[in-house]
């Protein structure tokens, strides 16, 4: 059997060890290489004419440039499940890289470090063979020492796209090859300092940190901030120290040396423990509010490069994350890094996922052949010493979607002998035989709470700290229902928080939009399910981000009789970092502030400190008060704001309604009242005070979500509410008031609904109620209102109510009540697969208006919720990438008394009943007016 098809892991390659860098020589060897996509024989001979080749960089992914192409598949492998055989027509790319030695190159042994090749390489340095790699989200290294020359060193890589180890990569993600990490030659000195361990615990009890290095070498350790010097490897040093955590990443820097090498280290000092059924570091109860984090970017895939890594780890910082699981494989070193450096916890993933067998049943499933038992723990070890030296990594995950059987139990004994030190996780071993928490993913609101309950009848089960490696799938617009999830974790310790699925779209750039599955021809593929993430593609955080940064906040602020109350949620740190100010907004308007004097409150604890004195205020009127770090930090400026909260004031004026102005009148066959004028056949408005428009209609479509698709829309099709037809009953204009009875209804359905429209003129303005009506339809209804359309020359909303984002009603914690502007254009969420998007909530009044400030003027009663678009819902709803949305000469609003809730069913539960919106009378009013 070739070495592609060979279930084991490869061979040549060194021993598993620790990356690091050290003061040795190192050259890297990314950069330009020569690059042939189809094998091509002799390629690795040492004279070998490779000068008609292209270039291509390193790392890369040829698919991402012009060689073959990407496929997406989520769960289904895109090749017969024949293991461990591939497709013969299996894409090869031949890389060659010619290389000098710096003129100080030291000579001695030296190492060939491969950080990731996608899927299976043999490579050779000078025509000599070193070996084959598979496991492609880990590191190889090849000793090469005595093939190294001077000047004109050949490295020659084959790279297989697919090989037997494609059947232990089946994540949910592109299928992209090549050599994706970086590539680098090490000089190994000898009596250098090979591997090493450097375990730094700490004992919460008595603030002493312990530091012991193990290593075979004969190494000291240095770390002059705590007056360690030359402290001998294996013997363990107690020192007082300042514990690591994901809030406080403190760092000691420090050095190995031996004669011969020095390895600067960072060390951060924290003990993992389970106790009392939950997790913990340094004896605190830890809240995971984390995000699993594919590695991707739109250009160059799988090949992130650091700046990429930093953004991602900025961004997230500074919406309150505090946990990564890198599913599904080990990123980067350079993301770890990161992640001890500015402070999240991680849980570090192998690179192992057989869901393709899934839907056979799982016959012949990896996990359970002992001819794949090596491949299966090499990658484990491959993981576990790679990174064995992260304050940050606080639990091993054994991989994903891989089912069960003897060669993940191997891996977990394996890992917990290895390392005592941090619990394993897996969420496939449903019964948490071989697991040290009990994990699931996508659970709904009530098996989360009987887990916090401890209702579960496995014993061992039900006494482990459990966690959601995924939840709130944000596939699209969503998740909706975050809130209620942390609300669980803050009622059960057990209940330690969850990653959300998951932090990027996996969009590719196609010029101006981003491809998903399908987009490239692929035979089989999933579409958009890889447009799942809290960012798009480019990282501008979505809707989704934003609300989840609002419910994850580390400090929360809350009205409490008369007072305010301010609530410690950090697990770690108090408020001692924070300034907390308020402004007092008068309909939106800023009309004073100040700093709010709040005493430092520990974490876990809360504090509720009186009213500033305010001054009075004429209508609705909000405090707002936001907690922002008072310096900046290495993640953030000062003022960046964790944590806000609204307390009301005062409520909206109570004004007199005008004396009625009507009535209606009928005259050249024209239908007139106050600023409108009305189709006299249809009782529709037509003309707004000199605006034409296409009346308000009752509506309840939405452009379905990837949620809606995955539970209501169905229904919601059925029962025609896509295409609903308008009756006009009868148009009664006798009298003040304009009475338009209507019954609106789908095409071959006796169900619909009832509307009538009351239209009553109040001099300048028109006031509009609305009841509705059931008409033997039942369920539930995606909104609930009017739709009208303006001309596109009104181009800019401004409005008074929650925003400045989108909000709808299971995803709303982030929107404040607040005075907005946006352009038309600006209120549209660019979701990668568009769809419903942009709803603005609980809006008092709204004005839409032109480039003078002339427009239209919309106020609830006392609050309704709209959206403003160039397209109407039908248009959205048929559009599959964003360039399908063609601004038209329309500008289509919809005002709605309610919105069905998002859910997240598109992976997990749905709209929870609360936020359901459920077919049932309905009345509400509106009065429309000129802008000017
Ligand atoms: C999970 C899986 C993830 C992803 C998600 C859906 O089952 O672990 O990798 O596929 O579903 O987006």
């Amino acid at each position: 059997m070739s070495y592609v098809e060979d279930p084991g892991p490869g061979y040549g390659s060194l021993p598993p060890r620790a990356a690091f860098a050290s003061d040795a020589a190192s050259l890297s060897l990314s950069g330009t290489w020569r690059f042939r996509l189809s094998p091509t024989a002799d390629f690795e001979r040492d004279g070998f004419d490779d000068s008609a080749w292209d270039e291509l960089p390193v790392p890369s992914m040829w698919q991402l440039h012009g060689y073959g192409k990407p496929a997406y598949t989520n769960v289904h492998y895109p090749f017969p499940v024949d293991p461990p055989h591939v497709p013969s027509d299996n894409p090869t790319g031949d890389h060659r890289r010619r290389f000098d030695l710096p003129a100080a190159w030291p000579a001695g042994p030296a190492v060939l470090r491969f950080d990731g090749i996608d899927s299976c390489a043999r490579i050779w340095l000078n025509g000599v063979e070193l070996g084959v790699t598979k496991g492609s989200r880990l590191p190889s290294e090849f000793e090469v020492g005595p093939l190294l020359r001077p000047r004109d060193n050949v490295l020659a890589v084959r790279v297989h796209q697919w090989s037997a180890g494609s059947y232990l990569e089946d994540q949910d993600m592109w299928w992209l090859s090549g050599i994706f990490r970086d590539v680098t030659l090490l000089a190994r000195p000898a009596g250098g300092i090979e591997d090493y361990w450097l375990r730094a615990d700490y004992d919460h009890t008595t603030g002493l940190g312990t530091v012991r290095v193990e290593t075979d070498a004969d190494v000291l350790l240095d770390i002059p901030e705590l007056g360690v010097s030359a402290h001998p490897a294996g013997l363990a040093l107690e020192v007082p120290v300042e514990p690591w955590s994901a809030e406080s990443p403190r760092l000691y820097d420090g050095t190995l040396s031996t004669m011969a090498e020095r390895v600067p280290v960072r060390i951060g000092f924290r003990t993992v423990t389970i106790d009392d059924g939950q997790l913990k570091v340094n004896g605190r109860r830890l809240l995971l509010r984390g995000v699993n984090r594919h590695e991707h970017h739109p250009r160059t895939g799988r090949a992130v490069p650091r700046d990429v890594a930093l953004a991602d780890v900025l961004l997230m910082k500074r919406h309150n994350v505090n946990a990564v699981r890198t599913s599904h494989y080990p990123p980067d070193p350079a993301f770890l890094e990161l992640c001890d450096e500015y402070g999240l916890w991680v849980i570090d993933e192998c690179d192992l996922e057989t869901h393709g067998f899934g839907p056979l049943e799982w016959r012949g499933n990896p996990s359970a052949e002992p001819t794949w038992a090596d491949a299966y723990l090499d990658r484990m070890r491959r993981t576990v010493e790679r990174d064995k030296n992260r304050p940050s990594v606080i639990l091993w995950s054994l991989g994903n979607e891989s089912h069960t059987g003897p060669n993940l139990k191997r891996m977990a004994e394996w890992t917990r002998h290895r390392d005592p030190t941090r619990p394993v996780h897996y969420e496939g071993d449903h019964e948490c035989s071989y697991v040290d928490v009990h994990s699931r993913m996508y659970a709904t609101h009530a098996e989360v709470e009987s887990i916090g309950l401890r209702s579960d009848p496995n014993e061992r089960r039900r006494d482990l700290p459990f966690l959601l490696c995924e939840y709130g799938h944000a596939m699209g617009n969503g998740p909706g229902g975050l809130l209620e999830y942390r609300e669980l974790f803050e009622r059960y310790p057990n209940c330690q928080g969850g990653f959300v699925w998951e932090w990027l779209d996996h969009g590719l750039a196609a010029g101006d939009h981003f491809a998903y599955g399908g987009d490239f021809g692929e035979p089989i593929h999933d579409g958009n399910f890889v447009i799942d993430g809290l960012v798009f593609p480019d990282r501008t955080p979505s809707p989704g981000l934003v609300e989840y940064a609002k419910i994850i906040e580390p400090v929360r602020i809350e009205a409490d009789a008369d007072a305010i109350r301010v609530s410690n949620h950090y697990d770690v740190v108090s408020t001692a970092h924070l300034t907390f100010t308020w402004v007092l907004e008068d309909e939106g308007i800023a009309v004073a502030e100040g700093v709010l004097d709040v005493p430092t409150v520990q974490s876990g604890q809360s504090v509720s400190v009186p009213f500033p004195r305010l001054p009075a205020t004429g209508g609705e009127s909000w405090l707002t008060v936001s907690a922002s770090l008072t310096s900046p930090s290495s993640w953030a400026p000062g003022g960046h704001v964790v944590g806000w909260g609204q307390l009301p004031v005062s409520p909206a004026r109570v004004t007199e309604r005008p004396a009625r102005r009507g009535p209606v009148f009928r005259t050249a066959g024209r239908l007139l009242l106050g600023i409108g004028e009305f189709e006299p056949a249809t009782g529709r408005l037509t003309t707004l005070g000199g605006h034409p428009v296409q009346g308000p209609r009752l509506d309840v479509w939405r452009a379905t979500t990837d949620n809606d698709r995955a539970e209501s829309a169905e229904g919601w099709r059925e029962a025609g509410l896509y295409r609903l037809q308008h009756r006009v009953i009868t148009v009664d204009a006798d009298g003040d008031d304009l009475v338009v009875r209507t019954r609106v209804a789908p095409p071959a359905l006796a169900s619909g609904l009832l509307a009538d429209y009351t239209w009553t003129s109040l001099g300048d303005r028109l006031q509009l109620r609305v009841e509705i009506t059931p008409d033997g339809l039942e369920g539930t209804l995606p909104r609930l209102g009017l739709t009208m359309a303006v001309p596109g020359a009104l181009g800019t909303a401004e409005w008074f109510g929650a925003g400045p984002g989108e909000a709808y009603p299971d995803s709303r914690q982030a929107a404040r009540i607040g005075r907005f502007s946006r352009s038309v254009d600006g209120l549209q969420t660019p979701y990668v697969f568009p769809q419903e998007n942009g709803n603005r909530a609980d809006a008092r009044w709204l004005r839409l208006t032109d480039a003078e400030g002339t427009g239209l003027h919309v106020e609830g009663d006392p609050v309704f919720d709209f959206t403003a678009r160039r397209w109407t819902s039908a248009d959205l709803e048929a559009a599959r990438h964003t360039p399908d949305l063609v601004a038209g000469e329309l500008v289509h609003l919809t005002l709605d008394v309610a919105q069905h809730g998002l859910g997240s069913a598109s992976c997990g539960p749905g709209v929870l009943p609360r936020y359901r919106l459920v077919a049932q009378k309905t009345e509400f009013t509106l009065r429309f007016g000129v802008a000017n």
